[in-house]
């Protein structure tokens, strides 16, 4: 998704800006740009690809040593990549530039009203209007131009504006989408997410909804939506600068995959209170109200959707009330049945997600309960939420998700069985036991992390397929949703995840001699059945990868291979389940060269429809 940056100080602006926006690159990106101003008025330059192809034609402005300026890497949805259509944009007068994050819903409406007033376009843009717009407005007084225009924009945007007769400002204001503001000494900064200006301050603060910032040197003044002066308190961020970068890693995706047990322990050990109970400092939502919750619903996108599915089937067998996952795209849509007696638990790394908050923002409208279980904090769900329960995964960089997937699904637990005690379905010393083998699994996951050799060669021998089934029944299948989409995302091969039960209805007949099947056999109660599904798809050719419990004695032999789970409880299986999993999608792609932290036509975080 589209990244912004901007500085203001008395510095060279570009090396920074485009340092900066090489750290947004893990939100994926297929142009880049930057526009500077000075007595010279705004110069820009933008390209379609990567910031290594910016930075070869920026050496002009460079020299020319600007310290006001704007950047954006481009994420196309109206318009393809191309060179005009990168931004920033620069309004046909010269007078404004603008870099635009999120979508302009009445930008057809807009562009009219714009061509009656003489106003042409260049670009397929929907954020060429923006500039245009503000323009249109401008009489000398460019927060009023700015706010003139956003009354006329519908949709979602992020946005740093600068202008030729302010060479010494950066505008920002931001709606439904991220936008942060770092205050360093005698410099500040604009970015959509803080690696953009760690190594340059670590005094941030996010800007609300609606709120309108104007940077310069020495300060920052932020405006509401009703035209008050209003005040932010720097939140101080004490990540070290390593945990935005690789630490040493090829990949950020292996550096997060590694990083599970740390944050899995991190994000259980603060809620665990006296080593029995569980805290889970929900502010709004009761006990009280969550005795009165009759039904569960869970809606995400993509992983964050896969970890609900997941939860579906331990929090319905734990709490015995209606519990459904609901991919957020569809829930929105689809006039959702919630009342107050609905507890809807919305699920995000980014926070930002826009389907996903349209779905809470849909569910709050219609009365239900809602409690996000979010990573980024005070990222837009997070804020419209009851009540948030941060994941303490830190940065996920790697466009496919692993940490915050693994850190999700842990919390889900904790929530299970606060409900489930509050409710009186679970005694304090379940609870306690519970906790207890929950905090077994960082130890258990450093040690499956430590063994990752098997699943190196079991890469090295599958790298070349073309289709991989994974099937599982139950909670294995709701894992194999994940570890199918983990292998397609980043190694482009073609798979699939299938209810182990359902291969005879219709896929079985794309078995063939030597199809790779990934059969997950975690679940105790249905193993002999997955033992029979192993052996159907084998009769038919395939080679089987089984997913198997440490004591598992039926299901050798008949496999191809076997990757054992450590020796763990119940609650613990999924969490370690799709580690092997991960590390088989990771060395899959490795071995196939790809772009693993940034796959093609993918975007860390999905800030349109
Ligand atoms: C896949 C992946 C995506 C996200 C999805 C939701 O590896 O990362 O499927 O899970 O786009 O994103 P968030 O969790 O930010 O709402």
């Amino acid at each position: 998704m589209c990244g912004i940056v901007g500085y203001v100080g008395s510095k060279n602006a570009t090396p920074i800006l485009l340092d900066a926006l090489e750290k947004l690159e893990y939100r994926g990106y297929d142009s880049a740009g930057i526009a500077l101003v000075s007595s010279n008025g705004i110069e820009v330059k933008k390209t379609r690809g990567r910031i290594s192809t910016l930075r070869s034609i920026t050496g002009e402005v460079e020299a020319g040593g600007c310290t006001v300026g704007i950047g954006h890497t481009r994420w196309a949805t109206h318009g393809e990549p191309s060179d005009v259509n990168s931004h920033p944009h620069l309004s046909r007068s010269e007078r404004v530039a603008v870099v635009h994050n999120g979508i302009i819903e009445n930008y057809i409406e807009l562009r009219e009203f714009l061509a009656e007033h003489g106003y042409v376009f260049s670009t397929e843009t929907d954020s060429e209007v923006v500039s245009e717009l503000i323009d249109y407005y401008y009489n000398g007084d460019p927060i009023e131009a700015v706010r003139k225009a956003e009354m006329q924009l519908k949709g979602s945007y992020a946005l740093g504006i600068l202008f030729k007769d302010y060479t010494d400002q950066i505008i920002a204001l931001r709606k439904d989408g991220p936008l942060i503001i770092g205050v360093g000494e005698g410099e500040n900064f604009i970015a959509s997410d803080i690696p953009a200006i760690l190594k340059h301050t670590r005094s941030i603060f996010r800007l609300g909804e609606r709120e309108l910032a104007i940077l310069t040197k020495d300060g920052v003044t932020v405006i509401d939506k009703y035209g008050e002066r209003i005040e932010h308190e720097c939140e101080h961020i004490d990540w070290d600068v390593d945990a935005a970068e690789k630490g040493g890693y090829a990949h950020f995706m292996i550096k997060e995959i590694m990083e599970q047990p740390e944050v899995i322990a991190k994000t259980i050990n603060p809620r665990i209170i006296n080593d029995k109970r569980i805290d889970l400092g929900l502010k709004r939502i009761t006990d009280d109200d969550l005795r009165g919750i009759k039904a569960i619903k869970i809606v995400a996108c993509g992983s964050a959707y896969h970890v609900g599915v997941v939860a579906k089937y331990f929090m319905k067998k734990t709490l015995g009330i209606p519990v459904e996952a609901e991919l957020a795209s569809e829930f929105r849509y689809d006039d959702p049945i919630v009342d107050e007696h609905t507890l809807v638990i919305i699920i995000s790394q980014s926070g930002e997600t826009l389907d996903t908050l349209y779905g809470l923002r849909e569910a709050r409208s219609r009365g239900a309960r809602v409690i996000s279980i979010v990573n980024v904090v005070a990222s837009s769900i997070a804020n419209e939420s009851e009540d948030v329960l941060y994941t303490w995964a830190g940065p996920e960089i790697a466009v496919a998700t692993t940490k915050a997937y693994s850190t999700q699904l842990v919390l889900m637990n904790l929530l299970n069985w606060h409900i489930a005690n509050v409710k009186g379905l679970m005694r304090d010393d379940e609870v306690a036991r519970a906790i207890t083998q929950l905090r077994e699994i960082p130890e258990q996951m450093n040690g499956m992390l430590s063994d990752h050799e098997q699943m190196q060669y079991l890469a090295s021998l599958f790298f070349n397929c073309h289709s991989v089934f994974f099937i599982g029944r139950n909670i294995d299948y709701a894992l194999s949703l994940e570890a199918s989409l983990k292998l397609k995302e980043i190694s482009y091969v073609h798979s699939e995840a299938y209810a182990a039960g359902e291969l005879k209805h219709g896929t079985i007949s794309l078995i063939e001699d030597g199809t790779l099947v990934i059969a997950l056999c975690t679940y105790r109660p249905l193993l002999e059945k997955m033992v029979s599904n192993i052996k159907e798809v084998k009769a038919r050719g395939a080679k089987v990868i089984a997913i198997i419990n440490h004591d598992d004695t039926q299901t050798e032999g008949v496999a191809d291979h076997v990757v054992r789970i450590p020796e763990c409880s119940e609650y613990a299986i999924p969490s370690l389940t799709i580690v092997p999993l991960q590390l088989f999608a990771y060395y899959i792609a490795s071995h196939k060269g790809c772009d693993i932290d940034k796959p093609r036509n993918l975007a860390k975080s999905v800030t349109v429809e």
